[in-house]
């Protein structure tokens, strides 16, 4: 019988994945769960003789780290479909075969950015702050009125699996989808949805915007006091996809000064250290990193993760390689 590859997983898993990989892996787990220091992780692999490594957006997996893995260790894969907590041409250059999550994630992200649309829409996060408080009042019909989606242009910056994903939900709620990428897809892909070759026509032909891009250096801080004027009075912005996508000063201006009507965000700059200014902003939804949080989709990630690993050993190349 031949070894099982072995395998340090940084962080807690879901129960069946963590069984399912205990069946085909000799496992080195972390049931306390605690997020690893770079010194543990590379302590871990080497006490381990790892062959592979399979790691969270927790764990930043920089040049530095990546460059003190043992040579024994030939595959990484991500719990996750962002990668930017990984330093991908450090990898490359050590000859670590990279993958990933991609597919798992996608409906349960676009769910919660139309959770977050909507409660943006409706103010439901200051109406349930006021019922919370005690403050609830006769029924009325003037205060506090939201607006509906129905009919209203939604803006997808990122036009992939998850911002297809928010144009399919959001269509069926009335409204006429608008998108900006830097490839325009075909027409069976863009399924009617109007292309803007730049973030600035995007943003103002919308009246609510929705970020579905990876983080990059281009997308970083995309979001920023210039690209908020472009917007109309009374926009709503949406994010799911990574905070530093964000300029948070210029944000909380917008959100502040109520040029900007609301904010829905799942993702925050240094998260799960956020700016505090968001928790005084009544027209902020804030939900702490859960885009991906159901049963069924983190079971999901796990298996995609294994099959990956699985793929590797048996001598093909993992179905979610990244590129
Ligand atoms: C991801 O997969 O990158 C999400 O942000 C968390 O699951």
């Amino acid at each position: 019988m031949t070894a099982k590859p072995r395998l340090v997983i940084t962080r807690r898993l879901p129960p069946s994945v963590e069984a399912r990989a205990a069946s085909l892996f000799e496992v080195l787990s972390n049931p306390e769960d605690s997020v690893l220091t770079p010194d543990q992780i590379i302590e871990r692999v080497e006490r381990h003789r790892a062959d592979a490594l399979l790691v969270c957006l927790t764990d930043r997996m920089d040049a530095a780290l990546i460059g003190r893995l043992p040579a024994g260790l030939r595959i990484i894969v991500t719990y996750s479909v962002g990668t930017n907590h990984l330093d991908l041409a450090a990898a490359r250059q050590r000859g670590i075969t990279l993958a990933y999550t991609p597919d798992a994630t996608t409906e349960a992200t676009a769910d919660l950015a139309m959770l977050l649309l909507l409660s943006a829409c409706r103010r439901a996060h200051e109406h349930q702050a006021i019922l919370r408080s005690g403050g609830w009042g006769a029924w009325n019909a003037w205060d506090k009125l939201g607006t509906d989606p129905g009919g209203k242009v939604l803006g997808l910056v990122g036009m992939g699996r998850i911002g297809r994903a928010v144009a399919k939900r959001a269509k069926g709620f009335g409204m006429t989808i608008a998108y900006h990428q830097r490839n325009r897809l075909s027409p069976d892909l863009e399924d009617g949805a109007v292309f803007h070759p730049t973030l600035e026509a995007l943003f103002r032909a919308s009246r609510i915007v929705s970020l579905h891009t990876p983080s990059t250096p281009e997308t970083m801080g995309q979001i920023n006091r210039r690209s908020l004027s472009w917007l109309p009075d009374g926009a709503i912005l949406i994010n799911t996809a990574r905070g530093d996508q964000v300029v948070d000063d210029d944000l909380i201006e917008a959100l502040r000064q109520g040029r900007l009507a609301a904010a829905g965000l799942d993702v925050f700059t240094g998260e799960p250290d956020f700016d505090r200014r968001y928790l005084e902003l009544p027209n902020a939804t804030l939900l702490p990193h859960i885009g991906t949080s159901t049963v069924e989709t983190r079971d999901q990630m796990g298996f995609d993760a294994i099959a990956n690993l699985d793929d590797f050993f048996s001598g093909r190349q993992p179905r979610w390689s990244v590129a």
